[in-house]
């Protein structure tokens, strides 16, 4: 595991989030002079054969990493994760057909209210009115057999929820996977499209990564923008236009990175237990602490949590940032306290704010 050298903080932000610092110190070298080329990575023609090398590599350790079947294309593309909002419903959607939406948070919202401009919506389940903290069952929701697509978000990253489970859906089933792509296994089966703005687990912003099953990006409408288009994309190895180079190769030095740690079983098991050294301190605190998420449906990658009163949470604030414990403060839409841990973050910053915790709740409680 990544040690923490003395200049860096513990970083918790929940996106951009914590790289590998051996990544860094790799893209320090390759801003330089890429793998003796006597040009920075940055400034390489991306039609040269160093940058096509890039893409090839980061399109092949991507599938190593995840397993993913040969019947789905590997994109890069740009916008950010809410460009695939309105790309999904654009490629998909009319105003004479409908697709199914399960609503867990923000960012499904913001998916739904896009998805709403190009056609029908059906939101099949609403956790606003439990404050988005927990995951349906399938006893809580049924799918349409005749939608275009199922959509869900697998990890909410500001309620701090993740799908325990992927459902199964009757049609092409899509996951907003922003805040946890290659935090655990993906079941192909289940899914026909994920995507990923790379910023929170696999790199600098950027870069979002899509990943689609072939069947499925054959029916997506070619009667958009060139640069709307899921097939331009993957005709043109994702470099219809100037791709994002430098996020790109970032994402491909992350997948090394993580089949070094032993691939996505290595890594699940990490994150549960670095997480859990969190959730285990909320849990053992005497009600100090609470969590947002109901427990089986905790996500390893933002753990949410409260203290007694929004005061003694300005002072957790202020008291970590002494101890170089950086970005706990919550979402500025539910407050709190948020503890980030993606893939990169180390386990001994895990250790160190779980000390802390248990400090600030002696002392305060
Ligand atoms: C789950 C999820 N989806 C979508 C987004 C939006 O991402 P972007 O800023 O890349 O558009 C975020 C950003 O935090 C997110 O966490």
């Amino acid at each position: 595991m990544t040690t923490m050298s003395s200049t860096r903080k513990w970083n918790f932000s929940a996106g951009p989030g914590v790289l590998p610092e051996s990544l860094i110190q790799q893209a320090q070298q390759d801003i330089w002079d890429l793998a003796g080329t006597g040009i920075g990575v940055m400034e390489h023609s991306h039609r040269g054969p160093a940058i096509t090398e890039v893409f090839e590599a980061a399109r092949n350790k991507c599938r190593e990493v995840g397993n993913i079947p040969d019947d789905f294309e590997i994109l890069f593309l740009q916008g950010g994760a809410s460009l695939q909002f309105a790309m999904i419903p654009m490629a998909f959607l009319n105003s004479n057909s409908h697709a199914d939406y399960i609503n867990t948070g923000s960012w499904t919202s913001k998916a739904i209210d896009e998805a709403r401009r190009f056609g029908n919506v059906d939101v099949l389940w609403d956790g606003a009115s439990e404050k988005f903290s927990r995951i349906p069952t399938g006893e809580d929701y049924s799918w349409n057999e005749q939608s275009k697509y199922s959509y869900y978000c697998s990890n909410n990253t500001i309620y701090g929820t993740r799908w325990p489970q992927t459902p199964t859906s009757p049609t092409p089933l899509i996951a907003d996977m922003s805040s946890e792509m290659f935090a655990r296994a993906i079941d192909w089966e289940s899914h026909d499209m994920v995507y990923a703005g790379a910023q929170k687990n696999l790199g600098p912003a950027g870069v979002t990564m899509v990943i689609i099953r072939r069947s499925l990006l054959e029916q997506a409408s070619t009667d958009l923008p060139m640069m709307l288009r899921y097939d331009v994309f993957a005709k043109n190895g994702s470099m219809y236009n100037t791709p994002p180079v430098f996020a790109v190769y970032c994402v491909s030095l992350m997948f090394q990175w993580i089949l070094d740690q032993g691939g996505l079983a290595g890594i699940e098991a990490m994150n549960e237990h670095k997480a859990g050294l969190i959730y285990r301190t909320i849990d053992e605190s005497d009600g100090f602490y609470k969590g947002h998420a109901a427990k089986s449906d905790r996500s390893l990658m933002n753990i949410t949590f409260r203290c007694p009163t929004e005061e003694l949470e300005a002072a957790f604030i202020k008291e970590a940032a002494e101890h170089d414990m950086a970005n706990l403060k919550g979402h500025r839409s539910v407050g709190g306290l948020r503890a980030s841990v993606y893939n990169a973050f180390p386990e001994a910053g895990c250790h160190q704010l779980a000390q802390f915790m248990n400090e600030f709740a002696r002392k305060n409680g």
